[in-house]
């Protein structure tokens, strides 16, 4: 099956640089019409230029395709509408949304500034709401949309020093789950990325001959299965060196404790029931673990009427 975006205009935050220039670049060679967003900012999120955005608008048309330079900052949400508001006008609709943007401030937990916590949430997770919530009417009315946020193993499993780096990255999965319950009548998938590159982001952790395996085309190709006509709903996916896997969030099935036994002693000792892995299934809303409990509740109250 080939993948093309004939048609399709997609915004890619951050795309000045590393990934989001990379997922740019292979959207607009597919035919979709590219908004480059990009503050123009250092890693940290300092500064800002024009210029990044409009060498990679300046590529894109030399190869024939169809791109224009936003320099909004994604965590001010008027830039972000005005940018919306440029697209709309030039094209006329929005189909894709790549959240991509992002800074870091890495410090451990104990030498930490608030404020470095705060920018780092500030520019991960509102970011990504702040053009989400742009977008989001222009897909309902369309009845078409695609958004991917941009996760990282940091916040699924932990990176030492990077406590605000990692609650932005994890909260985006939860800002997923349930645009993806409210988008799905109107055909509005939303899905993360997991990505390993190398880029600036990543320039002074990394050897060089390590950093030639980590091409950001690895991850993009990763990216694009997720913003295409068919792309999937809810999905993580993890790329970088040409390695692909999804991570998924199970819960066991757990144990029924009756209310006369409730105690911290007794849970202890149901452990093992607790954390059994045999009958682990992955929930479709939060809900689900509500419905789960309440059933076995309701069906241990049945059987000692
Ligand atoms: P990068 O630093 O090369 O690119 C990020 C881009 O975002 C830059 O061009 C920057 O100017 C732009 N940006 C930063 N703050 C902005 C703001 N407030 N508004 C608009 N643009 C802004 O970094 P890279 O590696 O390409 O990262 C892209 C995304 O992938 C980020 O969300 C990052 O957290 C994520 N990621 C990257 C990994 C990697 O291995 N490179 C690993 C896991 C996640």
């Amino acid at each position: 099956m080939s993948i093309d975006f004939n048609g399709r205009v997609a915004i890619v935050t951050g795309a000045g640089n590393g990934l989001g220039r990379s997922h740019a670049l292979e959207l607009a060679k597919r035919g979709a019409k590219v908004v480059i967003n990009d503050l123009g900012g250092a890693r940290d999120g300092s500064g800002g230029s024009s210029e990044a955005a409009k060498a990679v608008v300046a590529d894109i048309i030399a190869a024939g395709g169809e791109a224009i330079a936003h320099g909004a900052n994604v965590a001010n949400f008027d830039e972000v509408q005005d940018m919306v508001a440029q697209t709309m006008e030039k094209w006329g609709r929005v189909d894709i949304l790549i959240n991509n943007a992002g800074i870091l401030r890495d410090k451990s937990f104990a030498k930490m500034d608030l404020a470095d916590f705060r920018l780092v949430m500030d520019v991960h997770v509102m970011g990504s709401v702040n053009c989400t919530k742009a977008v989001w009417d222009i897909m309902r009315e369309q009845n078409y949309g695609r958004i991917v946020m941009t996760t990282s193993s940091s916040g699924m499993y932990g990176n030492f020093g990077q406590t605000n780096y990692g609650a932005a990255k994890m909260a985006v999965i939860g800002f997923m789950n349930t645009l993806v319950l409210e988008g799905q009548k109107n055909d509005i998938r939303v899905n993360c990325l997991a990505p390993t590159a190398a880029t600036r982001m990543t320039e002074d952790i990394m050897p060089p001959e390590i950093c030639a395996m980590l091409q950001p085309e690895a991850v993009t190709a990763g990216a694009l299965t997720l913003c295409h006509d068919d792309a999937p709903n809810r999905m993580i996916l993890c790329a970088g060196a040409g390695g692909y896997a999804s991570t998924r969030l199970f819960e066991t099935d757990g144990v029924f404790i009756p209310q006369d036994q409730q105690s911290p002693e007794t849970v202890l000792e149901q452990w093992d029931g607790i954390c059994d892995i045999g009958n682990q299934a992955e929930l479709a809303s939060g809900m689900k673990q509500s419905e789960k409990f309440l059933t076995k509740a309701m069906t241990y109250v049945q059987a000692n009427k």
